[in-house]
Formats: C-alpha cells, sequence, structure tokens
C-alpha cells in the first residue's frame, strides 16, 4: 500500500517528535503492509515549511530504514494566502514528490467563497488538488455541494484510513462511508503523527473498504491511484463526477474504471 499523506518526519511539526519514533512508524508501516510513503509536513501559522529541512530529514530516515520503504516528500498544504501565494513562484516546493498532485487541508471553522476560484487557479497552474480529510470537517460535511463542484471540476478526495474504523468519530465515519459508496473517494491515507492514536496503518481501513465495496476498489485507493500520485500520472480509478447543478447522475454515462 502506499500513504501519501502523514506526518512521520522528525520534529518538523506536530507529528514524530524524534528520529526514534520516524524510525519505529517506518517500521510499524513496513509490518502493515505499507511500501511507499509520503511525509506531509504541515505548512500553516504554526508550523514553517522548510523543504531543504524536510529533504534532509527524509535522507536520514530513508538511510535508517533502507530500501524497504520508498519516502518521498510533500506537505499538508493549509490554503491561507501566504501559502498560496507561495505556491505560484513553487508548485513542486508543496507537492507530492515535486510531481503535479497537492494535498489541500480546509479551516474547519470557515471556507471563504473565494476558495471556489482558488480550486479553479490551482488547475489552471496544471496541479491536481487532493482535498484531504473532508469527512473530518463539518463545514464540508453539511455543505459537500461545494466539494462535489471542485470534483466535477476535477480536484480528488482523500479520506483518513482511522475515519473508517471509527476514530474520528460517527460523523465522519459516516460521510467517509457515504463518499466511499458514492465514487466520490480516489485515496485513502493514513494522516499518522505518532506510535499510538494516530498510526503509520492502512491494513484495517483497506479491510473496511474491500469489505463494502470489494477488493479492487481497495485496491485503488491504496495501491494504484497513490502510487500514480506518488510518481505523478493520471489517477488509474477515476470515476466520473457529476456537476451537483446538473440533472441526476443516473441519467449521465459512467467512465468506465481502469486497474493495472
Ligand atoms: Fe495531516
Amino acid at each position: 500500500m502506499v500513504d501519501i499523506h502523514c506526518h512521520i518526519l522528525p520534529g518538523m511539526d506536530d507529528g514524530a517528535d524524534t528520529m526514534e519514533t520516524s524510525i519505529q512508524m517506518a517500521e510499524m508501516a513496513i509490518a502493515d503492509g505499507v511500501t511507499h510513503v509520503v511525509g506531509t509536513p504541515h505548512s500553516n501559522s504554526e508550523f514553517k515549511f522548510d523543504p531543504e529541512l524536510i529533504r534532509r530529514r527524509r535522507d536520514e530516515l530513508q538511510a535508517a530504514v533502507g530500501d524497504r520503504l520508498k519516502l518521498a516528500t510533500g506537505c499538508d498544504f493549509h490554503l491561507n494566502f501566504e501559502n498560496l501565494q507561495d505556491l505560484q513562484h513553487n508548485p513542486h516546493k508543496y507537492t507530492i514528490n515535486q510531481k503535479n498532485y497537492l494535498l489541500v487541508e480546509f479551516a474547519d471553522f470557515s471556507i471563504p467563497p473565494s476558495i471556489d476560484g482558488t480550486m479553479h487557479q490551482l488547475q489552471l497552474m496544471g496541479l491536481s488538488p487532493i482535498i484531504t480529510h473532508p469527512e473530518r470537517n463539518a463545514m464540508l460535511r453539511t455543505k459537500p455541494d461545494r466539494m462535489y463542484r471542485w470534483l466535477h471540476q476535477g480536484a480528488y478526495v482523500q479520506v483518513t484510513a482511522q475515519s473508517l474504523t471509527g476514530r474520528f468519530g460517527s460523523a465522519a465515519q459516516h460521510n467517509a462511508e457515504k463518499w466511499l459508496d458514492e465514487d466520490r473517494v480516489h485515496f485513502v491515507a493514513s494522516d499518522a503523527h505518532n506510535l499510538k492514536s494516530r498510526p503509520l496503518q492502512l491494513r484495517a481501513a483497506y479491510d473496511v473498504v474491500a469489505e463494502r465495496r470489494g477488493e479492487e476498489i481497495a485496491q485503488a485507493l491504496f495501491v494504484d491511484n497513490p502510487l500514480a500520485a506518488f510518481e505523478g500520472r493520471p489517477l488509474p480509478y477515476e470515476p466520473e463526477q457529476a456537476d451537483p447543478n446538473a440533472k441526476p447522475m443516473k441519467y449521465r454515462k459512467r467512465k468506465r474504471f481502469i486497474f493495472f
């Protein structure tokens, strides 16, 4: 499995505190069946994003774990004004493995109307925004139509593995399941922060998805799609997303899924 969102790199944010913790998180991931991990430190008002240091920590961790786990860097990119300004000049400073997919995190308390234009702008820049864990965001849970519009315009959705196993409460779990059933989810990632409460494990959530939607969809969300994002390729599993303002989905022809 391939994890595109986690806080495994040491001393960068509220994730792993030391290299020792990072190594243990990596061992935990390997034991769980994870082969690729993208370390995605926060970039927000609380945590400064330093790509040089991030790369160095990745290299140190990679050297410590060897080739049993492939490590890349990215960013848990908070959609604020300063970040967006810098992104325009240095898009690959923030993207997954310096390719074209960008994790995008929204504030819990407000998502201003201008964000609709921002999401479009990201795509005009050649980036593919991945909305991180909308099931954990009360604003997106209560007004999902905005997210559906972004999806229709080509954005993607990543849910947190632990939302599917109930760690973030029933509302998050319910929405993760609902969107999973509606083909609105493209990735599941750990968003791991530590060894205990937010571990770097995906297997339990994989089993939930396989049970609910079958092996092929589980393979797409945990392996094929995240590996494509890791390598900067188009997603192999990309169901058509209806325009929430248009006629009901049952009248629309759906794209065929392609699996490797
Ligand atoms: Fe995160």
